[in-house]
Parts: structure tokens; sequence; C-alpha cells
């Protein structure tokens, strides 16, 4: 029980050591706040949506019908359903709630546009840690992972990931076909990871375009519709429009922005992870904050610390292993890894960060702070960066977006989602109406 009481007085704020102040701090008091239900919707596909199992659902939601006519309010019920097993989820996590309130504020000044969410973390403390490897009678394994990583579930693993704030936004003009109706549901398929019929790696990477001689994927992550010949009920991952296709789609705006605030893997650098849904959920061009610490022909770590700036060790000791103090592998404080420095027992960071972003990866900042068992994640970038991988934002405007929330050590389909949603800026129009900040 002290314990307990000790971890939830501990507050954490993560900013980024090459920012100023957050700015969006500073004026939030005037800002109207908005409560949103997030729920758990397991493996409830786009396909699934379009199918007899949704029942009368699927005809409506043909016709074009927004999923907030027939079910606005009944966010925690479905939830509650999912994450019980009951359907949609056939690997429940004993004791999940099946649904969240988000706290979401939005507002705008002549040049940015801000958007900060808070809500009670289910643990009594800050998912701020992430994916570590440990080495293990000579051989380096998984050391701590999700709640739903394989070693984690047997028990060779610990539980350690990262919790985010994601925000998915789509423009003004419909581009994305169904993301103003459907929500995120457009960029979920069958077929995709950890959902049915998911392909195996060895498939994935024998694809032309996809695999080992393309874009060097193992697994399938979020996709348009619009970028395949078809979708089907097995979801037509592998479907892909040819190039000058693609690329005329992609010109027209048919993409969708995702910002992912992360606690581990962009928040220390002040950053969230800019990415946009499109054939594959791609990162934006430029140097990202985060990248994988793996080398997975050579079976480990790319880089350890470097000892002259980590006290004389290479790496993290099982008792640094989620300890707040214990640093966090970058940029400025690595070297290449070399087998011979380290020894049985020693862990590191399955990714490391990167100080220094740039390109349209660099343009969206955000920072979290966890304080008395609640999250604040705040995200501000330009209106308009002029990256043809964002969606520019203008006042007087209203946009689709979605929210979700990844809590409690869990990744991929285990996170908590909004119905549809509508974004407004300067109008009423919206659920989440941004303000002017004066
Ligand atoms: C025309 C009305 C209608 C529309 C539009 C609709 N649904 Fe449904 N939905 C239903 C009905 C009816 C059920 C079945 C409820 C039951 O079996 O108890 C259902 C069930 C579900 C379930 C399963 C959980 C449960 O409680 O049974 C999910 C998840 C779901 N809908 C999500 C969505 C989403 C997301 C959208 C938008 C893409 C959507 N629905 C659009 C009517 C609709």
């Amino acid at each position: 029980m002290q314990k307990k009481i000790i971890a939830a007085s501990l507050a954490v704020a993560i900013a980024g050591p090459a920012l100023a102040a957050d700015p969006a701090t500073l004026k939030w008091v005037s800002v109207p706040r908005t409560q949103i239900t997030l729920f758990y919707p397991g493996q409830s596909t786009q396909e699934w949506m379009t199918s007899a199992a949704h029942r009368a659902g699927a005809t409506g939601v043909n016709e074009g019908k927004n999923c907030q006519e027939c079910h606005a309010d009944e966010e925690a019920d479905i939830g509650k359903t999912i994450v019980s097993g009951e359907k949609l989820e056939p690997t429940p996590i004993p004791g999940k709630p099946g649904s969240i309130k988000v706290t979401v504020q939005a507002a705008y000044d002549e040049e940015y546009f801000y958007l900060r969410a808070s809500w009670p973390t289910n643990l009594k403390e800050a998912g701020v840690f992430h994916d570590y490897k440990g080495l293990k009678d000579g051989k380096w394994t998984t050391y701590g992972s999700n709640r739903t990583n394989k070693d984690v579930k047997s028990g060779a693993a610990k539980v350690s990931y990262e919790d985010r704030f994601n925000f998915m936004l789509g423009d003004n003009k419909g581009s994305v076909a169904n993301f103003a109706n459907q929500g995120c549901w457009v960029t979920c398929h069958n077929s995709m990871r950890d959902t049915p019929n998911e392909p195996t790696k060895d498939q994935v990477q024998a694809h032309p375009v996809l695999g080992k001689d393309g874009m060097k994927k193992s697994d399938i992550r979020k996709y348009l519709a619009e970028t395949r010949t078809e979708t089907n009920d097995v979801g037509g991952w592998d479907k892909l429009k040819d190039k000058s296709a693609l690329d005329d789609l992609m010109a027209k705006g048919t993409f969708l922005d995702l910002w992912q605030a992360r606690a581990y893997r962009s928040l220390p650098v002040g950053k969230a992870d800019d990415s946009y849904v499109f054939q594959y959920r791609n990162f934006d061009s430029g140097k990202k904050p985060f990248d994988s610490n793996w080398d997975g022909e050579k079976k480990q770590p790319k880089f350890m610390f470097d000892p002259a700036k980590n006290k004389g060790a290479v790496a993290l000791t099982q008792a640094q292993f989620r300890d707040p103090m214990a640093p966090k592998l970058d940029n400025t404080n690595s070297v290449p890894f070399d087998p011979a420095k380290v020894k049985d027992g020693d862990i590191l960071p399955g990714f490391i960060l990167n100080t220094k972003t740039d390109g349209s990866a660099d343009d969206l900042n955000a920072s979290g702070t966890w304080a008395n068992g609640v999250w604040t994640m705040t995200f501000w970038r330009k209106l308009n960066t002029g990256q043809k991988d964002d969606v520019a934002l203008a006042v007087g405007q209203a946009y689709p977006i979605g929210l979700a929330v990844h809590d409690d050590n869990v990744t991929t389909r285990f996170h908590y989602v909004s119905l549809p949603l509508k974004l407004s800026l300067g109008t009423k129009e919206g659920h989440i109406n941004a303000v002017e900040l004066k």
C-alpha cells in the first residue's frame, strides 16, 4: 500500500532539452474543455463494419451513415462488450477497462495550432518506458515489452511500454472517402498486424513493393482502401495500386495525417511522431525522433552507451530497468555496439532517440506531464507546415478527426479509440472547437 502512495505522488514532466517552455501551457485556462469517451475496439476492422456480422450497422455504414448516428453515447457499452472478449477480441487482457474519458482542448493563434488531452491512467504510474533487450546466456532477448508481447505473456520478459495520445486528421475536402463517417476504421483492415488474417512475415517480405526488395516491411500497418485495387474480407493488404496511381492519389491529398505523442520515443526530445496513413503508416520525411536499436541480422543492438558519458558503463543494469533516473539512449550519449564490451545481465533500450530531428518529421512539437494519476499531453504545430505529408489547417474551417490513447503498457489494437469526430477552428460546428488564443 505504501508503495502505491509513493508511486502516485511521483510526477513526471517530459520536455525536450532543446526547446523553450511549452507555449501551450501559458494560456490554457481560457480554452473550453470537451470530454470524449474513447472505447476499446478490439478487431472491429473496416471489413467487419461492412460485413453481416455488424447486422443492421453494415447497411447503415454502406449507405454512408455516420457511426455517431447509431452509436453516440454508446462508447462505454461497446467498449465493455469488446474488452470482455464477448466479441471482436480473441485475446482479452484481464481486468482492462472498456473505455476511458479524455478531456480535450484545442486552440490556435496566428501561426500555430495547439491540441491538449488529459486522461486518468489505469496504472498508478506513467508509462514512460519502452522496449528493452537483455543479454542472457550470451543471447540478446526481450527483457521488457508491451503487455501482449509473447515473451511478456509467457513470463520470460517484463512489462514495459510507453503511453501515447494519438490524433488522426483528414482534410476539409473529403479527400479520403468515408473518413468523416467511419473515422479511423477507414485505416483499419483485416490482414493488418494484430487483425484477422494477418499475413506472415515471410509473405510480407516476399511482396515486390512492400517487402525485402522494396519498402523493407515485415508486417502490415494502417492503410487506406484507396491505395488498393481491391479490399475484401481478407483485407487486400497485398493488392497495392501501381506507383503512378499512388503518386496521383498522394498529390491529390488522399492521405490522413497521424500524430502520436509517445511518452518514451518522442516526448523526451520535445516532439511527436509525425506520420501519415496512405499505402502504409509512413513516417513523415526527414529525421524522426527515434529509430530502432536492433540489428535484425546480427541479432544484437546497433548502439550502446558511450562509457565516457554513462559513468563508465556501456549498458544499463537490471536495477536500472524502469528507473526514472536511468539515462535514455540517444544520439549524444551512444557509440556503435561492441559485443566484446557487454556482459550477461546487461540491458539496452530497444530504441535510440534523436535530439536533432529535421525535415517534415521535425515540425510537430509535443510535451507531456503525468501527475496524480493523470497524463496531460500537448501537440503544437504550424497551422500550415507547407509539407506534402501534412494536412494544413485554416481558421474558419472544420476537419474530420479521430482520437486514440494507448494506456497501460499496450500497443497496436489494444488501444482506446473515438467514434468519428469533427474539429473546427473558430466556429462552433465541431465536437471539438478550437478557440483563438489572444
Ligand atoms: C445504422 C446504424 C449503425 C451504424 C451507422 C453503425 N452501427 Fe455499429 N452497430 C449497430 C448495431 C445495430 C449493432 C449491433 C448491436 C448488437 O448486436 O447488440 C452494432 C454493433 C457495433 C459494434 C459491436 C459492439 C456491440 O456492442 O455490439 C461495434 C464495435 C460497432 N457497431 C461500431 C460501429 C462503428 C465504428 C460504426 C461506424 C463505422 C458503426 N458501428 C456504424 C448499428 C450501427
